[in-house]
């Protein structure tokens, strides 16, 4: 069991109706003036935007609006949003959407706090020492950002996806309404259950430096985000089914099943974020459609790991080898990723990458081949384009 520290200040506010609360929420963060960002359209067809405004407006909360976040959220989106918070003196960021929106917010906020290009974050040039406070209300359970220290923005110039962690871009309180996410496209729906499995699955599978608490944790969330997606593919206002998911996305990246392991491999995240950036697909549709070439390329460096979840997880009866459970249990998660209408290659993805696409990939992933990624394995330019190549199906 490895040392390990675990930071959650976000104040989570769960439950109908929830949303109302917001202008009592931002009103204790004492701020002079918000900005309320949001993405495409969503929130206003449904008409959160409104009650949003509506609870600021009677709590006396000054704010100005920013929308137009697309998923694989861009630079520029967040350079706009900096000059704007900068003219208008906005000291409060309010996110109204999914991780797209929240880490649009989370960028905006370490540009206003720090000098300087807010783009060298996440380039890895310069460590951020500050960000502006950031409030959420969550309208896709997927992503996790309403409690984790990331945020991921895509650089149009090359189209690159990058991540920047720090602790300052937790959100002070999370607005968390299972009802807001049924109107969620069932793709979505499904997308953001694999993602929710994904930020557990990459801290579960690894060389054994585990907690028995954690892996009990790990293995109830799974089993119950398997559960509810196959649900909510039957009843989308399954009220009980959006409450599991929208908890899990929550606790599946806010550290709590990473603790006492070794952090976790994120390979198969890194990998997907290349194909985000390039072909700019779901997030958690480009991980289903990665996962299985990754995990068989890797799945030797640890199969007791991959038993475990095969057994414990997904229901797999042991074989004659550990080895032989391990990979019965990487294809009971590919058909149960079929079963829920997600893709298990980049075809079913909908992309067909050419072999100079994939090196250019593999490249772009291995940072001109300066890193390798990957704990299970540690996997090398050569490695990442043979896990791109072995995905396209
Ligand atoms: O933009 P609108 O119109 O709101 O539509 C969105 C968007 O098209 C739609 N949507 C959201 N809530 C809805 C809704 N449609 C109908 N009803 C609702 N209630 O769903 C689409 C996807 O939204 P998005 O915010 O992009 O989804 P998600 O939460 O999956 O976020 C994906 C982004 O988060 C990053 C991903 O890489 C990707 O860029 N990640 C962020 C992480 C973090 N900050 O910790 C960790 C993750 O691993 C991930 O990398
Ligand atoms: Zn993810």
């Amino acid at each position: 069991m490895h040392n390990f520290e675990y930071y959650t200040p976000t104040k989570v506010v769960f439950g109908k109706n929830t949303e109302a609360e917001t202008g009592k929420l931002v009103k204790e963060q004492n701020c002079r003036k918000v900005l309320v960002h949001y993405g495409s359209g969503s929130v206003v067809r449904s008409g959160l935007l409104d009650r949003i405004c509506r609870s600021l407006n009677a709590e006396g909360i000054q704010y100005v609006s920013l929308g137009g976040v697309v998923p694989n959220p861009r630079l520029s989106k967040v350079r706009e949003g900096i000059l704007l918070c900068r003219q208008e003196g906005v000291d409060f960021i309010l996110a109204v959407g999914g991780g797209s929106v929240i880490d649009s917010a989370k960028a905006i906020g370490y540009g206003i706090a720090n000098e300087g290009d807010v783009w060298d974050f996440y380039a890895r040039k310069r460590t951020a020492y500050a960000c502006l406070p950031i409030g959420a209300v969550l309208t896709i359970a997927a992503a996790g950002s309403e409690m984790s220290n990331s945020s991921v923005i895509t650089n149009e110039e090359g189209f690159i996806k990058r991540g920047y962690s720090s602790n300052y871009s937790r959100c002070r309180f999370a607005v968390l309404n299972p009802e807001l996410t049924y109107t969620l496209p069932d793709y979505q729906t499904q997308s953001g259950c694999v993602d929710i499995m994904m930020h557990t699955m990459e801290r579960y599978l690894n060389h054994g430096t585990n907690m028995e608490i954690t892996d009990g944790i790990s293995e109830a969330l799974l089993r119950t985000v398997m559960k509810s997606a196959r649900l909510l593919r039957e009843n989308p206002k399954n009220y009980e089914a959006r409450a599991e998911v929208m908890w899990a996305s929550s606790l599946s990246h806010n550290g709590l099943t990473g603790c006492g392991t070794d952090g976790g491999d994120w390979a198969s995240h890194q990998l997907e974020h290349e194909l985000g950036g390039m072909f700019d697909v779901a997030h958690g549709a480009g991980l289903a459609a990665v996962w299985g070439s990754w995990a068989r390329y890797v799945y030797k460096e640890c199969p007791d790991r991959f038993a475990k979840l095969a057994v414990k997880v997904l229901m797999v009866q042991e074989k004659g080898s550990v080895e032989e459970t391990a990979l019965a249990g990487i294809e009971a998660m590919e058909d149960f990723y079929r079963s829920i209408g997600m893709p298990t290659t980049l075809r079913e993805l909908g992309v067909e990458p050419t072999d100079e696409q994939i090196l250019e990939l593999a490249d772009k992933c291995s940072f001109g081949n300066t890193r390798t990624i990957g704990i299970v394995k540690k996997l090398s330019r050569e490695d990442m384009a043979r896990i791109y190549r072995n995905a396209k199906g």
